[in-house]
């Protein structure tokens, strides 16, 4: 079968360069174990996990590798404690394998598909029968593969970690991230106040256009006021943020006392500095997060049937330029997941 395999780390190479080392490749089937099912890949989708491996920002990588955490198809083949009735059925994957029996943190076997275990860029994928979710109908495979990572991880910051409920405001930073765009859909269809922020104010627009109520540029000096002034009636009870840097703590000064700020990410580094004694004095939770487990997952696709969602994507892309795709992640141009569809391999 065919796969885009990572071959090797270029570290220092710049631009288009970078994407090199991603190369098309003959590589064998992946026979599905007992427990397993064998996936015939239709669509997958890049996470920004797949960018900091590729860049070598990341713990065990080991090349020749594919990545791909994302992804939805057809089941093509499954192992003999697997129900064959299977074959042939439409699935969404969720690539956090074996997150373990506590609900409160992942146990010592947890991995993410595309790293260390071969993921989704590729024809065929093999996953743990208990990962495979059934596709819903109203979702085409190239929509389907843009909820598994980002709607897991979202849905966990926002309701398993964050506790939102109906009615409670939110702010959800870098609304043009993928897991971003997601949280977006899935606040305001729970009924939350939603307010974002961003680089750019074509994406705050298009989040106002699906739901939010208001957002600010972070490249404004004075952003920090201007979202105090937006929220000062109802305060804010919620901030998710992926982006830390020096942001995190404006964010946690923004929250009303006895707020609640999840996280998930470090995309602009660590903060100088957080003010400890406003957040203890305002009783301030501060909950880091990561992924999620089959509940998390079986919860995310039962929201995402209720409100019949369709995830925000960027593309789709062919999956024969791939190296576009990853680019396009690079340099932060997207808005949505950049979806690749599994066309053409040449
Ligand atoms: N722990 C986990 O389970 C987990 C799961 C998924 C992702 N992550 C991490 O979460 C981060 C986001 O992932 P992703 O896949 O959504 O990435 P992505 O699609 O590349 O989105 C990144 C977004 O970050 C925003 N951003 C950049 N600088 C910012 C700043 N100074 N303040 C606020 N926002 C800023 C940008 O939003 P605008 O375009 O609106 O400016 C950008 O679109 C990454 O660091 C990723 O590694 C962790």
């Amino acid at each position: 079968m065919k796969a885009i395999v990572l071959q090797e780390l270029n570290r220092d190479a710049k631009g288009m360069d970078l994407f090199d080392s991603l190369v098309t490749t003959d590589v064998p089937y992946p026979e599905p174990g007992e427990n397993e099912v064998t996936v015939k890949v239709m669509a997958s989708a890049l996470n920004h996990r797949d960018l900091w491996i590729v860049r070598g920002l990341y713990a065990g990588i080991k090349p020749p590798i594919i990545l791909g955490s994302d992804g939805a198809g057809v089941v093509d083949k499954v192992g003999s404690r697997v129900d064959a009735g299977l074959v042939g059925s439409a699935v969404i994957i969720n690539p956090s394998l074996r997150f373990g029996d506590n609900p409160r943190v992942q146990g010592k076997e947890f991995s993410i598909l595309g790293l260390p275990e071969d993921g989704t860029q590729a024809e065929y994928v093999r996953v743990p029968a208990e990962n495979i979710f059934a596709k819903p109908d109203f979702l085409s495979f190239e929509q389907a593969a843009a909820l598994p990572l980002a709607g897991i991880t979202g849905y966990r910051a926002l309701f398993t970690q964050g506790k939102l409920e109906a009615g409670q405001v939110v702010v959800i930073s870098g609304i043009g991230g993928g897991v971003s765009s997601l949280m977006l859909a899935m606040a305001v269809g729970r009924g939350a106040k939603v307010y974002v922020t961003s680089s750019s104010d074509e994406k705050i627009s298009a989040a106002m256009a699906a739901g939010a109520i208001a957002g600010v540029n972070y490249h404004s000096e004075d952003w920090v006021k201007q979202l105090q002034a937006l929220t000062e009636s109802d305060g804010i009870d919620l901030v998710v943020d992926s982006a830390g840097g020096d942001g995190f703590a404006s964010l946690l000064d923004c929250l009303t006392p006895g707020g609640r700020l999840t996280f998930f990410g470090a995309t602009r580094g660590f903060p100088s500095s957080i003010d400890l004694r406003k957040m203890f004095f305002k009783q301030i939770t501060i909950q880091g997060t990561t992924m999620g487990n089959n509940a998390d997952f079986a919860n995310m696709m039962d929201l995402v049937n209720t409100l019949q969602m369709q995830p925000r994507i960027d593309g789709p892309t062919s999956i024969k330029d791939i190296r576009q795709a990853y680019n396009k992640m690079h340099t932060g141009d997207q808005f949505g997941k950049l979806v690749l569809t599994h066309d053409s391999w040449d």
